[in-house]
């Protein structure tokens, strides 16, 4: 069977489209990251348990990696046998090098399913979509006695758009284990990802064995005393495992040591690298150390020549990250030992000597045949040598970098830093309420040839990558209120955070620009939660999506649709949570109140979505600042006192002084206020003791309040104490503002 080629982009799209849309619901259809041509040849193949992997020498590892990955679900040891004969029955695993690299083509009909990888790692990305041609159980640990194993015939061709195509996890702030890392990889290489960036220094923890220094780990890696103590590390041996096991799926690893700042679980460990040499502990909240290494001291550079030594026996990754973000110089400007370093190499401010430092590890670095890689600050202070410049600020820092000559790696905090809120509805991330979300459809259209690169640089992108930072982990607060994963620090909250967005990446890394397409990604994506499902693997529900809202005299009609296969909406329509035992949507409702209506995508009893709902909006008050919340008739007592809560992170941001309004906007009866108060992280640092009622004049319902020790990632919640007066017949909303702004 030949494949059909289309000449480029568009109109690949619209012959594939032609042809695989006269199947309905096909899986071949669903692939994500989309491959660059796929034709359907109308054919199946069923795997069974006599089919044989026939590779080609040298091929033995992956095919037992695949058998490997067929086992679990099919229950099936297929045999492998080494061998390039055409055999009916049998998946045939070649490499092919007029094949581009990481790229394959994946051919299935009733006889055979073959495998050509352009090298290894295309070979390994024929498994990938191979698995994604059979049913969702195919990822499933445990036997799946009835499932068919059916393959649809397919012409695929494919490779990657970008070389990175990665990931970044902040193993620092919280330990992720040996365990969820090798996870991780799994994750990725579902996907296609290519390229596994451990954070594994920062100020809260260091968490990688260096033998020459055993206090980085036996202290470096804890924070906190007694039962609250915290942490964790990597052995050498641990990082052997993951290193050979992402290996094995086209991941590398690349460490990053990070340097002058964001160490100060190093000098927790040996106070001697810091300027002053004042014994430090660990600490427990988040927050970023003024302390750097010190650059005047040459036993800096004797320590971290030791540290880069070790770590360079691990990782083989030409690659080697070394941070670089966030120095503020005070302690280099107080230091006598830095003073003299700047005096005799006639430099002119403190930036120049974070630019010496990089240089010196760059020449440290080089013996071994490594690039460095650092956050765009690297970049900015003006290296002599070609770097990798992992952008985060913004675009413009891309631009400049790439004029520079450094090769570039997109991970803007906008697009791509997964520990941002998905969406801004309340409850979806209460911590992290100041961060702008980033919903899947914005990293799904991120470009990483950003507007106004000139094309002569076009070869200088490699690639961009997914952050997961977790100093949220370490802000003490509530992270969200799905009540399944609510309060949960954990590998779950990271896989929320992850899925669906990371699916999202991929396409953008994967697959060429002129192909992408949100609503068809939408589509694919439907029956992907299914094979994450099956994986064990969690992610966020996506909420119902609107298909239709239209008002008609006074009554609004709303359609939805089910955005995750297998799963269902439960809704209601009195303007309560719903919850997995609320009334199933089966078709559009009616309902008179919008506000009144909300839904969920229910995927099982301890799985699923935030609510869709529709809440009124309020702009002839903009000038009470922004809505924190509402009371309704349900929320109160007639004539006794309860006391009623709403959220405010994200909306109290700086010290200042701020004001709450009450504001009645309909109800016979009014709502009397005894005061309120302001929680911060769950204790009261604030308080207006006076009464008001919402029905009187405004000023009367206009609480001050003074916040004087402003954290960022607290989380402040405001209590009133309230009263439904002679009746519960009252509702209206309640604004905040910071006073004189
Ligand atoms: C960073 O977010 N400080 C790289
Ligand atoms: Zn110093």
């Amino acid at each position: 069977m030949g494949l059909r080629r289309a000449s480029i982009g568009i109109s690949w799209i619209l012959i594939t489209f032609l042809i695989v849309g006269a199947v309905n619901q096909s899986i071949a259809q669903d692939i994500i990251p989309l491959p660059k041509k796929l034709v359907k040849n109308g054919s199946t193949f069923t795997l069974n348990k006599d089919t044989k992997i026939y590779y080609e020498k040298g091929l033995k590892i992956h095919a037992t990696l695949l058998l490997d990955m067929l086992f679990p679900a099919t229950g099936w040891t297929l045999e492998a046998v080494e061998s390039g004969k055409d055999q009916s029955n049998s998946i045939l695993l070649s490499i092919d090098k007029s094949l581009p690299s990481e790229g394959y083509q994946l051919h299935v009909d009733e006889k055979a399913v073959k495998i050509h990888g352009g090298d290894e790692a295309g070979v390994f990305y024929g498994f990938q979509t191979l698995l994604q041609l059979l049913p969702p159980e195919i990822y499933n640990k445990q036997l799946q006695r009835n499932t068919s194993w059916v393959i649809e015939g397919v012409d695929i061709q494919d490779e990657p758009e970008y070389a990175w195509r990665g990931m970044m996890l902040d193993v620092s702030r919280y330990f992720f284990d040996k365990d969820y890392v090798m996870k991780y990889i799994d994750m990725m290489s579902m996907y296609k990802l290519n390229t596994l960036h451990l954070h594994l220094i920062d100020d809260a923890g260091w968490r990688l064995e260096i033998e020459k220094y055993p206090r980085l780990t036996s202290i470096g890696a804890w924070r906190g005393e007694g039962a609250k103590r915290t942490g964790g590390y990597y052995t050498q041996d641990d990082i052997r495992e993951i290193v050979a096991y992402a290996e094995l799926r086209n991941v590398q690893v690349i460490p990053e040591i990070e340097v002058p700042v964001h160490n100060l679980a190093a000098v927790a460990a040996y106070p001697y690298l810091s300027c002053n040499g004042t014994p430090v502990q660990v600490p427990e909240q988040h927050f970023i150390s003024r302390d750097l290494y010190c650059v005047g001291k040459e036993s800096t550079f004797d320590f971290l020549e030791d540290v880069f030594e070790e770590t360079f026996k691990l990782f083989p990754s030409k690659y080697i990250h070394i941070g670089g973000d966030e120095a503020r110089y005070d302690r280099w400007k107080e230091c006598p030992y830095c003073q003299k370093r700047k005096a005799e190499l006639g430099l002119e401010t403190e930036a120049e000597l974070q630019v010496y430092f990089n240089r010196r590890i760059q020449k440290m670095v080089k013996k071994y045949g490594k690039t460095i890689v650092g956050w765009d600050e690297i970049i900015e202070e003006g290296l002599e040598e070609k770097a990798v410049g992992m952008v985060w600020h913004n675009k413009k820092k891309a631009l400049e970098a790439t004029e520079n000559g450094h090769d570039i790696v997109l991970a803007l905090t906008d697009y791509l830093y997964f520990d941002f809120p998905e969406s801004g509805i309340s409850g979806e991330v209460k911590a992290a309420a100041w961060m702008p979300p980033i919903s899947l459809e914005k990293v799904y259209q991120f470009d990483p040839v950003i507007e106004g690169l000139d094309e002569k640089y076009r070869p200088q992108v490699l690639g961009a990558q997914g952050a997961l930072w977790s100093d949220q982990f370490i802000h003490g607060t509530i992270l969200q209120e799905i009540e399944p994963i609510n309060e949960n620090r954990s590998e779950a909250y990271f896989d929320y955070l992850t899925f669906p967005r990371l699916s999202a990446l991929a396409e953008t890394v994967w697959t060429p620009k002129s192909m992408k397409n949100w609503d068809g990604f939408q589509q694919r994506m439907q029956s992907h939660y299914q094979r994450l499902d099956q994986a064990g693997i969690g992610y966020r529900v996506p909420q119902p999506k609107l298909l239709r809202k239209e008002e008609k005299n006074g009554q609004y009609s709303i359609e939805l649709e089910c955005p995750v296969d297998g799963a269902e909406i439960r809704f209601t329509t009195d303007g309560i949570k719903p919850n997995v035992h609320s009334e199933i949507y089966s078709k559009p409702i009616m309902i008179s109140r919008l506000q009144d209506f909300q839904a969920i995508t229910v995927v099982s009893r301890h799985h699923y979505s935030l609510p869709l709902y529709f809440p009124v909006t309020y702009p002839q008050y903009e000038k009470y600042g922004v809505m924190i919340g509402e009371w309704r008739t349900k929320d109160v007592y007639a004539d006794q006192e309860v006391v009623l809560e709403w959220n405010a992170t994200g909306k109290i941001k700086k010290n200042g002084i701020y004001e709450v309004n009450f504001i009645a906007t309909d109800g016979d009866n009014s709502m009397e206020i005894r005061g309120i108060k302001i929680l911060k992280n769950g204790k009261e640092v604030a308080a207006d003791s006076h009464r008001g009622s919402s029905k009187t004049s405004l000023e009367e319902n206009v609480f001050a309040f003074s916040i004087d020790d402003y954290e960022t990632g607290a989380a402040f919640t405001i209590q009133a104490n309230a009263v439904g007066v002679g009746g519960t017949d009252t509702n209206g909303v309640i604004f905040i503002k910071l006073k004189d702004e």
